[in-house]
């Protein structure tokens, strides 16, 4: 058995991707074109059904030009994780908007529905919960809370194509869902974002937004950015369309393999009717503090060559960047997490061979007790 190094994140790059940014290339016209508006049809049919999907060049700009979209700005405050990616909350701040950060569920590491509603004020405007790690949040609970009180729903997608509640995907449950094509994601566009929304008016502003506010070439409705993909990038991201829904079944195949093989750790959750994408697959080592963790890390890398990555260990609400938005904020479930949390290789890539070595790793180290 080889004891190369198994990286914690694998980026699929095949002939198809090459042929297709070769097309466009030879075409010279590589900037938004043919190819994105080619792309942004494909993705709503598979990702995110009965949807406009727009693109735009990354994850954090399709959050960002969503909530501008939904009308989000000064003064309003948007209910979100602080146990996620600080693109999350940073483009609530972005839009002149308050963060305010909401505690999770130990069992799914996703928004709790009961620390939301206790982070309501009359400023909220809307929740943005994530699908973390391709799991989705509990969208019928936080749909209950947003109905009470008035208030959108919003979802960061970033992380969870295809993922889906009784057979819905993710990305059509809110106002607008934000999806991320950066190179780790389960696709990928080189970098790139997708917003998805059965608002249209949501779907022309992001469109106005994303191109300095024209639609009509020197006609500027409103003040907006560059935030266009190119038709290179939409190029790639549409060779990976034709791949994503193969490569969720092996994502899902090795994480059954994980979940069934590991002794001794906590195994992601998912709960009944929910389908989870595995864009981590994150165990629980739990009641370790975060040296123990970060001390078994080391040995899987050291020892057994396994990599493995910790999603997230700084909360947001403790990120120098954002902890202005949280002063005395105390998030214990966030914060237990942060500590617990390792995510293993999960990628479709990996080999039956790499999969043995990957439990065989973790088992040893966890009787060991590193
Ligand atoms: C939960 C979450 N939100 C937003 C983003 C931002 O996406 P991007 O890196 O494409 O800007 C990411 C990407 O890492 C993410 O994981």
């Amino acid at each position: 058995m080889s004891n190369s190094f198994i990286p914690p994140a694998q980026p699929i790059i095949g002939q198809p991707e090459r042929d297709a940014v070769d097309r466009v290339l030879q075409t010279g016209m590589i900037a938004q074109g043919p190819e994105v508006a080619k792309f942004e049809e494909e993705f709503s049919a598979l990702i995110a059904p009965t949807t406009t999907s727009v693109a735009v060049n990354s994850g954090t700009s399709a959050l960002h030009l969503g909530l501008l979209a939904a009308g989000i700005g000064p003064g309003d405050e948007v209910i979100v994780p602080s146990f996620t990616f600080a693109a999350t909350g940073n483009s609530v701040a972005l839009t002149g908007a308050t963060p305010v950060f909401a505690d999770i569920d130990i069992t799914t590491f996703n928004l709790s529905a009961e620390s939301v509603e206790a982070a309501v004020t009359d400023k909220t405007k809307a929740v943005m919960p994530v699908h973390l790690y391709g799991l989705p949040a509990d969208m019928v609970a936080l749909q209950a809370v947003c109905d009470k009180h008035n208030l959108m729903l919003f979802e960061d997608s970033a992380q969870a194509h295809l993922a889906a509640i009784n057979g819905q995907r993710v990305g059509t449950f809110g106002t607008f869902g934000a999806f991320s094509l950066y190179p780790t994601k389960n696709m990928t566009a080189g970098e790139g974002g997708m917003v998805t929304t059965s608002d249209e008016n949501i779907a022309r502003n992001v469109r106005l937004l994303r191109n300095q506010g024209m639609e009509v070439r020197y006609q500027n409705e409103l003040v907006g950015f560059n935030n266009r993909m190119t038709d290179v990038h939409a190029a790639i991201g549409r060779a990976q369309l034709t791949q994503v829904e193969e490569w969720t079944k092996q994502r899902q195949a090795n994480a059954a393999r994980l979940s069934a093989e590991l002794d001794g750790v906590v195994v992601p959750f998912v709960p009944e009717g929910y389908e989870h994408v595995y864009h981590q697959y994150t165990i629980r080592f739990d009641g370790a503090s975060g040296d123990e963790r970060d001390r078994m890390a080391e040995v899987l890398k050291e020892q057994y060559g396994v990599g493995s990555g910790v999603y997230y260990p700084v909360p947001n609400h403790r990120l120098p960047s954002l902890a202005p938005y949280a002063p005395g904020l105390e998030l214990p479930t966030t914060e237990k997490a942060a500590k617990e949390c390792l995510s293993l290789p999960v990628y479709p890539s990996l080999t039956p061979g790499e999969l043995d070595r990957i439990i065989a790793a973790v088992n040893a180290v966890v009787k060991a007790g590193a």
